[in-house]
């Protein structure tokens, strides 16, 4: 479809960052007018969006079947996603109603590798709880002992964007780097030594998370394969929770397993996340729970909060708007 007029998007869930970013490069695409909702996106709120071109919305937004029907009943044709994971969309069901799906793949994935490696260390050296210490006037450094990682083995699980990026990192710290994907990286090939999953498994001190969530990958981390893990591992989660069915972390937790874990992202973050809740108490019992543990750290889903990151989510939506306006398919497009 082609919009000859300029487009009205209804941006769910802003932020004040949302708004920083993207009201600063709005000027140069005149033809979009952009109005900002706190309201998430999911069935409900899908009807605030009536009188509308396109809906933008973030990963934590239920684009389900019933949300999509809710916008295409109301002649929403466009769903601008401002991340790169869409495992919150149905694509099939867009397909069937004719939506416009469009998604920003790329835009800094140094950003989110650069965490994963920050919560690496952060678990390894505790340094969550060493800060609080030394605020504490406490100067003590029992229990707070970490491992090196130089001349350690990096498992890194999903070598796209991201992963490379973390394999680059790794390789900084002067650690050897193994790797698993259903697909190898031709620029990698050279550098790394692809493997088995149970065989990353099995010779990892730190393994980094880096495929999207799938039905495939779903779970992939259960207690079958913390068994398969060496004691002492550090595990890194910066893509998408589901990747770790949480009991049996915790279970993996419970049995030693584990030097450090650290998790931007977990199966019930969605309730969540970029809330203050620090006056309630959580609903979610298992996110309670990993934070009971000394050797978790947690962050809430910040891997792409970096100011270059931000710009550049933010222009490739708005060009993705604007593609959208002039008809025009590209590479963004996932429905
Ligand atoms: P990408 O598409 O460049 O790379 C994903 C890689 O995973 C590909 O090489 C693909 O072949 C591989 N893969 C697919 N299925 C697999 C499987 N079953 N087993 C192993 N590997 C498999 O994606 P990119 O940009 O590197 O992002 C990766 C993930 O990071 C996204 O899907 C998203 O969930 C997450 N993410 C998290 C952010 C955060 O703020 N924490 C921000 C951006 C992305």
């Amino acid at each position: 479809m082609v919009y000859n007029i300029s487009m009205r998007v209804l941006f769910y869930a802003a932020k004040s960052f949302d708004r920083d970013s993207f009201d600063a490069i709005s000027d140069q695409y005149p033809d979009i007018e952009i109005d900002y909702t706190n309201s998430e996106l999911e069935p409900r709120s899908a009807k605030m969006a009536e009188g509308y071109d396109a809906v933008c919305a973030f990963v934590s937004a239920n684009v389900g079947a019933k949300t999509l029907s809710a916008l295409a009943k109301l002649g929403v044709k466009i769903v601008l996603m401002r991340c790169a994971g869409y495992d919150n969309v149905d694509t099939k069901k867009a397909k069937e109603l004719g939506i416009t799906i469009k998604i920003v793949p790329h835009y800094s994935p140094e950003a989110v590798a650069e965490l994963a490696m920050g919560l690496a260390l952060a678990a390894n050296r505790r340094l969550c709880k060493s800060y609080n210490r030394v605020r504490d006037n406490n100067f003590n450094i029992d229990g707070l002992c970490g491992v090196n990682l130089s001349r350690k083995t990096a498992g890194i699980i999903g070598t796209g964007k991201i992963g490379t990026a973390m394999c680059c990192i790794c390789m900084g710290f002067g650690m050897r780097i193994i790797a698993y994907d259903t697909h190898k990286n031709p620029l990698l090939e050279k550098l790394v030594e692809y493997v088995s999953l149970d065989e990353l498994y099995k010779r990892s001190d730190l393994i980094s998370l880096h495929c999207p969530l799938t039905e495939e990958t779903r779970h992939m981390i259960d207690i079958e394969a913390i068994k398969k893990m060496r004691d002492g591992v550090i595990l890194v989660n910066t893509s998408r929770g589901a990747l770790i069915n949480t009991t049996d972390l915790i279970k993996g937790i419970k049995m030693g397993k584990f030097h450090g874990v650290g998790l931007d992202v977990y199966e019930e973050e969605a309730d969540d996340i970029y809330y203050d809740h620090s006056n309630s108490i959580l609903p979610n019992p298992a996110t309670s729970r990993l934070l009971d543990y000394p050797n978790v750290v947690m962050t809430s889903h910040q891997g792409f909060y970096t100011k270059e990151a931000l710009y550049a989510i933010a222009e490739t939506t708005l060009q993705n708007a604007t593609d959208a306006i002039n008809g025009l398919r590209n590479e963004n497009d996932v429905a």
